[in-house]
């Protein structure tokens, strides 16, 4: 009789899952190429032509401008950093508030707390995961600079509505679209939808550099404080003649020549590793989508999502058996991916722990002992991360979603076979878990 791995039976697949393979002899070639040139930083941290960076900085930025169809993109060592310098560019600072989605990685609040603001955190969206416009508006206070929205799982915010409540406030928007490359809004590209749009190059990206990011906006007074922030501002203000000192306090983001070679070959590779990535998506989609309970990631109308994750929802009530309880009967039949052995099988029974309950929002404790910058007297309002402020992101990720890593290029049919069969095995089989 069929019997489930978790209950002592054999496993669909013991093989690992192939890994996800986007660097081959371009990159090589092109790294080459920099390597015998000697020429592997071309940056200087004063007012100097090398201010701007060397040629591979430059030709990567220009492709990069032209792809993304904005004025400027400028390079930074990590989209943390690129985070950071669209932040700083906006003038954001003590005292000030930048409304933010909790269900993201760290970096898109710490982006706000390194300049002393505060983030205050909005609900999701029930079936796409990002910033809830109507919680957005009900936390827009008087010290709102900036609202900080992210394009979740691979999928554009909901432009319309919040960029007109940015609009109607006065308000920047910085769109983290680290997971989000390629994927569309009505034509225009996630990343350009708001001010200032920062990407990730990081090694699990769609595309990647091993570390890397890239800021984007068509704003030429942004454009120019995020390459002084990137490049030690305070050191290059004077002989440059910028006056506004705000937010100064330059850093070293600056991104090396090899890996701008390498993201301009990779820039090169995006259509068909997206192309791919969608169709297996798709394809689990359609097959899961036949167990009742299991709801496959829904499209905002007009949006194209590039799948950095497929974020699936589960309805305990249709199901019959908790998501946990689930998920880890489908994870016991399948292996792990070649290179994550470590991380086990690449499926997640969560939506992303809300950032707010994380210890440094917690306890109200950034910088020094004092509770800076929360408690800072230039603030004048009254953070609030208490359990439960944003009760749509705690729910989906209680109780409701789960993440699959498993549609990336170089997952073939076969191997999405293999998981679509882990899936039917342990819905057909689930009142034998125990
Ligand atoms: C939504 C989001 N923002 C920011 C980051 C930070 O990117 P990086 O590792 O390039 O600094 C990540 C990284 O995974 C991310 O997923």
């Amino acid at each position: 009789m069929e019997k489930l791995a978790i209950n002592g039976g054999s496993k669909i697949r013991n093989k690992p899952f192939p890994a996800y393979k986007v660097i081959n002899s371009k990159e090589i070639k092109a790294v080459e190429k920099v390597l015998k040139s000697g020429i592997l930083s071309k940056f200087l941290g004063s007012w100097d032509p090398g201010f701007y960076g060397g040629p591979q900085i430059k030709a990567v930025e220009k492709e990069w401008a032209r792809y993304f169809k904005v004025k400027h993109a400028i390079s930074v060592n990590s989209c943390t950093s690129g985070l950071y310098c669209a932040v700083g560019a906006c003038g954001i600072g003590p005292g000030d508030e930048v409304i933010v989605s909790p269900c993201t990685m760290s970096a898109s609040a710490t982006s706000i707390l390194v300049f002393n603001a505060i983030p205050v955190f909005a609900d999701i969206e029930e079936d796409y995961f990002c910033l809830d416009p109507k919680s957005v508006e009900k936390r827009i206070t008087k010290y709102t600079k900036a609202i900080l929205v992210v394009d979740i799982y691979g999928q554009p915010y909901d432009r319309e509505k919040i960029n007109a409540l940015a609009k109607k406030h006065n308000l920047y928007i910085i769109e983290d679209c680290a997971q989000a490359i390629g994927a569309t809004y009505r034509e225009e590209y996630a990343g350009t939808l708001g001010d200032i749009g920062v990407f990730s190059l990081n090694y699990h990206k769609h595309i990647h550099t091993g570390e890397g990011g890239m800021v984007v906006t068509s704003n030429d007074k942004l454009a120019e404080r995020i390459r002084l922030i990137r490049n030690h501002a305070e050191a290059v203000v004077g002989k440059m003649g910028v006056n506004n000192l705000v937010n100064m306090i330059g850093f070293n983001f600056r991104m090396t020549e090899i890996e701008a070679a390498i993201a301009r070959c990779q820039l090169l590779k995006l259509k068909n590793l997206l192309k791919k990535r969608t169709s297996n998506a798709n394809y689990i989609a359609e097959k899961l989508k036949s167990l009742p309970g299991i709801i496959p990631p829904a499209l905002r109308r007009g949006c194209s999502n590039v799948y950095y994750i497929q974020c699936f929802k589960y309805d305990e009530n249709i199901v019959g058996i908790s998501r946990n309880k689930f998920i880890n009967a489908v994870k016991a039949e399948l292996a792990p991916t070649k290179g994550r052995e470590r991380e086990g099988i690449l499926i997640a029974a969560r939506g992303g722990k809300p950032l707010y309950l994380q210890p440094i929002y917690q306890k109200m404790i950034a910088y020094g002992k004092k509770g800076c910058p929360f408690k800072c007297p230039w603030y004048k309002g009254k953070p609030n991360y208490k359990k439960g402020i944003c009760p749509v992101a705690e729910d989906l990720n209680n109780k409701q979603l789960f993440q699959l890593d498993l549609i990336h290029a170089s997952m073939e049919k076969k191997d999405l076979d293999d998981v679509i069969k882990a899936f039917e095995k342990v819905y057909k089989l689930r009142k034998t878990i125990k």
